[in-house]
């Protein structure tokens, strides 16, 4: 949670910082605020809200001169998102600036020593506190402020990525990273730091990421010097070139990130298996996996730890894997994971699946399989995030960016990953014939395709949307392989539209919701043709008889379900384990209509972010 900047170099570090900024607000977008230096003074300006509202204010006090700036765009932890709780942070002596990401656990305690000693406090925050434990570091021990900044961060307990500077030496930032991502762009004599490399990608295509427990100090005209914040060890900084260009994270003709990521699905999928997915050769080709087979064939089962959408995804997964490759699969919540003490052995294989590959709580879910002797393979899409540098090996989703908060071509992409994992270890194993195995790669080949078809009834999902977009409840259901649909359909429901809506296998419904549904409930009910559909279609009886509104997810040309339903939205037919594929898309669009007709903001809803780098 909560997005970095920061600029030192020859250029006017406002607009820079500015724009940064608002391509990392979608990790948090509660507050924001900018420190600008220029030329011995040094100006804070912070605001609760966005960073529009920020920008208006700095613009209108003329507050933009300089060539050195942090900036800040916050998730709220510690303290009411407010003016005065915003980052940047002072210390007491007005010298010192900060910028933070994470949470650190002791301030309390650090907080109370500091104020023994005459610190003074304006905020409730956390970082307010690290910034004087650093200021007073550096008076007690007089040491230069990278040092202070070392020994700070050793008496802390917590998560961070920060960036600090003195005012008085305006050379140099120093920032430093624990569980929190950081990148330093590499310019000719101008440096850039960030959450991620989206705010310096049209600057620089060199980028340093941190790593976890590493600090770097950066000087202006001197370069960036890395090292251990334990136990101060040099480190030789790994430039790395950025694969990400600048029209992938802007919305091109798109009036949302949401919708352009939904319309992105078949390229992004077509990315996923490039490369991997060689029908004519009949093979799937993985290094993570190829390199690793023995330990996934020997796997006695296979445990899948993510949180949100992630989770959705691995519960398809779960699936694929037990269908296809007769691997038993279990899938949790990386949060109650790391906190239950589970049974993990050394022949174990746990898939951590994110997006991002920062979620603070499947990264610790990580941790703890491995201390277990688990071996650990990350489904990332975020390239060097710090997941997919903690798990032994992993497959790169290859979705491109994804910025709108309710993930979209991410899940999808997840689900092709996996697939082809499934495929690969079915073959391996010998539990799927050459010929299921061809047709199962030649229609995961189409699917670009058969999402673009599934995309056309946009128009008539406007329709449906606008019908039930004041609706205050939605029940989505289905069954198999369209279970986890269901449940990610009603979380893309809630997430941008706040309308209540529940997932539920079709059948469960008799156990509890169907006392719900009285003619004012839409239920979504996913019915294609491949799996379980006579059951799904009685379940539906079942619900017109007590009057539910029902919208039916179907397959092209289908009739049962439509005589029933109030609506019906028409998908491609495939195989069953892929409908999740095209049934998906509907759903997307359905939600984000909704809540575009409500007014909500599609791209950054409220309380929530994008990636969530707490616990
Ligand atoms: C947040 C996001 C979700 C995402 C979840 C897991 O809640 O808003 O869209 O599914 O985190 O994130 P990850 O990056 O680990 O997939």
């Amino acid at each position: 949670m909560c997005g970095i900047v920061g600029y030192i170099g020859h250029r006017d570090a406002y607009p820079i910082v500015l724009k940064g900024l608002q391509r990392l607000e979608y990790r948090g977008y509660d507050s924001a605020g900018i420190a600008l230096y220029n030329d011995g003074e040094l100006k804070v300006s912070k605001t609760k809200g966005k960073v529009a509202d920020l920008k208006a204010k700095i613009e209108s006090e003329n507050n933009t001169a300089g060539t050195l700036a942090l900036g800040h765009t916050r998730w709220a932890t510690h303290g009411v998102p407010n003016d005065v709780n915003s980052h940047p942070h002072m210390s007491n002596s007005g010298n010192l600036v900060i910028i933070h990401n994470g949470i650190i656990e002791n301030y309390e305690s650090l907080k109370k020593e500091l104020k023994a000693r005459g610190y003074t406090f304006e905020s409730d925050t956390d970082t307010e506190v690290l910034v004087n434990l650093i200021e007073d570091v550096s008076k007690k021990e007089n040491v230069r402020l990278g040092k202070a900044v070392q020994i700070a961060l050793n008496q802390t307990v917590g998560a961070y990525a920060i960036a600090v500077f003195d005012k008085t030496k305006p050379n140099e930032i120093v920032v430093a990273r624990l569980g929190s991502p950081l990148a330093i762009g590499v310019g000719e004599e101008e440096f850039f730091i960030a959450s991620d490399a989206s705010p310096f990608i049209e600057f620089t295509s060199n980028a340093i990421y941190l790593e976890d427990g590493e600090m770097a100090v950066v000087r202006r005209h001197k370069g960036v010097k890395v090292r251990k914040i334990k136990d101060d060890q040099l480190v030789d900084p790994y430039v790395q070139e950025l694969q990400m260009n600048l029209e992938q994270i802007e919305k091109s003709n798109f009036d949302h990130f949401m919708l352009k990521e939904i319309y992105e699905q078949p390229s992004a999928i077509t990315d996923t298996y490039r490369g991997r997915l060689l029908v004519n050769e009949g093979i799937i080709r993985m290094a993570g996996v190829d390199d690793n087979l023995e330990r996934f064939l020997n796997a006695r089962r296979i445990v899948i730890v993510a949180c949100g959408t992630s989770w959705h995804a691995g519960l398809v997964a779960e699936y694929i894997f037990e269908d296809l490759a007769r691997i038993p699969v279990e899938v949790e919540y990386a949060s109650e994971f790391r906190y239950r003490n589970p049974i993990i052995n050394s022949d174990d294989v746990v898939i951590a699946i994110s997006q991002s590959g920062e979620t603070a709580d499947t990264m610790a879910a990580i941790k703890l399989a491995k201390e277990k002797g688990a071996f650990v393979f990350g489904v990332c899409n975020v390239v060097g995030s710090s997941i997919s540098r903690e798990t032994n090996a992993g497959a790169y989703t290859h979705a491109g960016p994804e910025i709108g908060v309710a993930s979209t071509k991410a899940f999808t992409t997840q689900i092709t990953v996996l697939t082809l994992i499934a495929l690969k270890l079915a073959k391996a194993k010998g539990n799927i014939s050459n010929t299921d195995f061809h047709m199962h790669l030649r229609e995961l080949e189409m699917i670009p395709h058969k999402i673009e078809v599934a995309l056309e009834a946009n128009e008539h999902i406007k329709e449906v949307a606008f019908k039930y977009k004041d609706a205050r409840n939605c029940l989505y259901l289905g069954r198999g392989y369209n279970f986890p649909v269901a449940l990610e359909g009603a979380l893309k429901l809630k997430e941008i539209s706040y309308i209540h809506a529940e997932g539920y296998p079709a059948a469960e419904m008799k156990h509890g919701p169907i006392a719900l549904i009285d003619e004012n409930m839409p239920v979504v009910v996913i019915a294609t043709r491949k799996g379980h559909y006579e059951k799904v279609v009685s379940n539906i009886q079942e619900i017109k008889s007590r009057s539910g509104k029902i919208i039916g997810i179907v397959t092209e040309g289908d009739t049962s379900v439509r005589d029933l339903a109030d609506y019906v939205i028409e998908v491609p037919d495939t195989i069953e384990s892929l409908t999740p594929l095209v049934t998906t898309i509907p759903l997307q669009l359905l939600s984000y209509h909704i809540a575009v007709m409500l007014g909500k903001n599609v791209d950054q809803p409220r309380n929530l972010a994008k990636s969530v780098t707490v616990e």
